[in-house]
């Protein structure tokens, strides 16, 4: 292509080309046969055999006190010194004060294995080949007399890495990770503290219960062994709790049955991936109780389809027990919440009702019983379910705990009155003559709790027609 250019192009002549293609050819970097390579070399005797730090962490296994590595002191010229990254780990919750820990990242490093009665050398490398920075490359190179005694460590620290110790499979941000926070807070959760109606709450824990125990009756029949489950319902009357509550007692059975817990699809890799990821580990740890919270949210128009395959596509889905929540259920499609053997069982949890309000506040009652600054007979229990219509259970709490702050800041306040003069406690009770809901039960005015609760429940209840108008609009 020459002649009805005026710029010249030379034939036969390509610099450029030269220069990228010789750039981009460059010799691969291994660094596996390079160490492998020098292994050797310094250890003629012993075999190698690789092992990636991902699936087979052998510091973690060593550090739970299931081995002993010692690091190797071989030589004193510090250029080869082990290299580590040394990162702090906050503590999982500031409450707990805990200083956090530094913990080390170990870049290269060589130590002498003990484990079950085995002697092993271990190198720790990460070899980044190449100019990627994703994914980082570690190996331990095991050196051992034996192959057969480095596979059964392999085996053993492996199996250590996938088992959970006290925590929780949770999904989010594009991968399973264990949580010890959600763990700790489902052994706080019980069905004693869930208050619902009392045929329905027996046919929820019934539901899951004989799911798990009948897993013959579903190979008699012929019929997979799965379902799916929702709870729906408008915000905070119990569907967590309930979830929770359940987790603890599939934790308590004879064979415990796992949870995966689900929070969100968003992932680096884009959410058809993280379905991908989520029924993959549902069915390696199958049976078990998989958690969508906020079904509508997680599943939207543009991967329905692709959930619906993993849901009743071609893999086997044996043992696993879906479980959906949501305050949405008119936003699930149809395909989700209708087909049978999906999500073809649910559940209402509404706003209480009054007897409903009563046992709550019978819960707060006792939870309230060594205070002795809060007195808290029967009948206040009647009192307020009857001033709390149409109120959830998280507007209940809301209500309790707002007023137990009032009190706690007016009692500290009456304390400060010693210095101050008795106008503040006169100002309280001002503000109390002008509560227009005081008075209804004289024998209860003189409670400070009924005082505060009232008050609190006024302020809640303008707020929930607030949201109802706009709600209108
Ligand atoms: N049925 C209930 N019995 C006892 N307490 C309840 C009940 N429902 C809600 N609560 C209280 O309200 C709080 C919030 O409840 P929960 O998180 O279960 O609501 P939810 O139904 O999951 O709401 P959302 O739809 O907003 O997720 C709970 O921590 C608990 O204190
Ligand atoms: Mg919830």
């Amino acid at each position: 292509m020459t002649g009805s250019y005026n710029l010249t192009i030379r034939p036969g002549y390509d610099e450029v080309g030269r220069e990228y293609f010789h750039h981009s050819s460059g010799q691969r970097i291994n660094t596996d046969a390079v160490i492998i390579e020098a292994l050797r070399k310094q250890y003629p005797e012993l075999s190698v055999v690789v092992a990636p730090a991902a699936t087979c962490n052998l510091l973690a296994f060593a550090g739970s006190g299931h081995a002993l590595a010692a690091p190797i002191q071989d030589t004193t010229d510090p250029v080869y010194a082990p290299i580590r990254w040394r990162q702090y780990i906050p503590p999982a919750r500031r409450l707990d004060h805990g200083a956090g820990a530094l913990a080390d990242i170990v870049m290269f490093g060589k130590y002498i294995y003990n484990w079950n009665s085995h002697e092993f050398i271990v190198y720790i490398v990460n070899g980044r080949d190449g100019s990627s920075a994703y994914p980082s490359v570690v190996n331990n190179y095991i050196l051992t007399k034996e192959t057969i005694s480095a596979d059964q460590l392999i085996i053993a620290a492996s199996k250590y890495g996938s088992e959970l110790h006290n925590e929780v499979w949770v999904f989010d941000g594009g991968y399973w990770q264990k949580s010890g926070e959600l763990w700790q807070s489902v052994q706080h959760s019980k069905w004693e503290d869930v208050i619902l109606d009392a045929g329905m709450k027996k046919a929820i824990i019934n539901d899951v219960d004989h799911f798990f125990d009948s897993r013959d009756t579903y190979t008699k029949l012929k019929v997979p062994w799965k379902r799916g489950i929702i709870y729906y319902g408008p915000p905070g009357n119990g569907k967590t709790i309930s979830i929770k509550a359940m987790m603890h007692s599939l934790y308590q059975r004879k064979e415990a049955i796992p949870t995966l817990y689900v929070r969100t699809l968003a992932s680096f890799a884009g959410p058809e991936y993280s379905i991908n990821q989520i029924f993959g580990k549902a069915r390696q740890e199958a049976p078990c109780y998989l958690v969508f919270e906020d079904l509508d949210s997680i599943v939207s128009d543009s991967v329905r389809s692709y959930f619906l395959n993993e849901v009743d596509g071609l893999k086997s889905n044996d043992g696993i027990l879906m479980v959906g929540s949501t305050n949405h259920l008119d936003r699930l499609d149809p395909a989700i919440s209708k087909r049978p053997s999906r999500f073809d069982r649910k559940y209402y949890f509404p706003d209480p009702n009054f007897d409903q309000r009563v046992a709550y506040c019978h819960y707060w009652q006792h939870k309230l019983s060594d205070n002795p600054d809060i007195e808290f007979p029967d009948k206040l229990c009647i009192a307020i379910a009857n001033i709390t219509d149409k109120f959830s259970f998280a507007y209940m709490q809301e209500a309790f705990v707002a007023a137990l702050l009032a009190i706690a800041a007016s009692q500290n306040s009456v304390d400060a009155d010693l210095y101050v003069g008795p106008a503040k406690s006169a100002n309280l009770t001002s503000r109390m003559a002008a509560d227009p809901l005081s008075g209804e039960d004289p024998d209860l005015d003189d409670l400070i709790l009924w005082q505060e609760i009232r008050k609190q429940i006024k302020i809640l209840r303008e707020e929930m027609d607030e949201k109802s108008v706009k709600h209108a609009k």
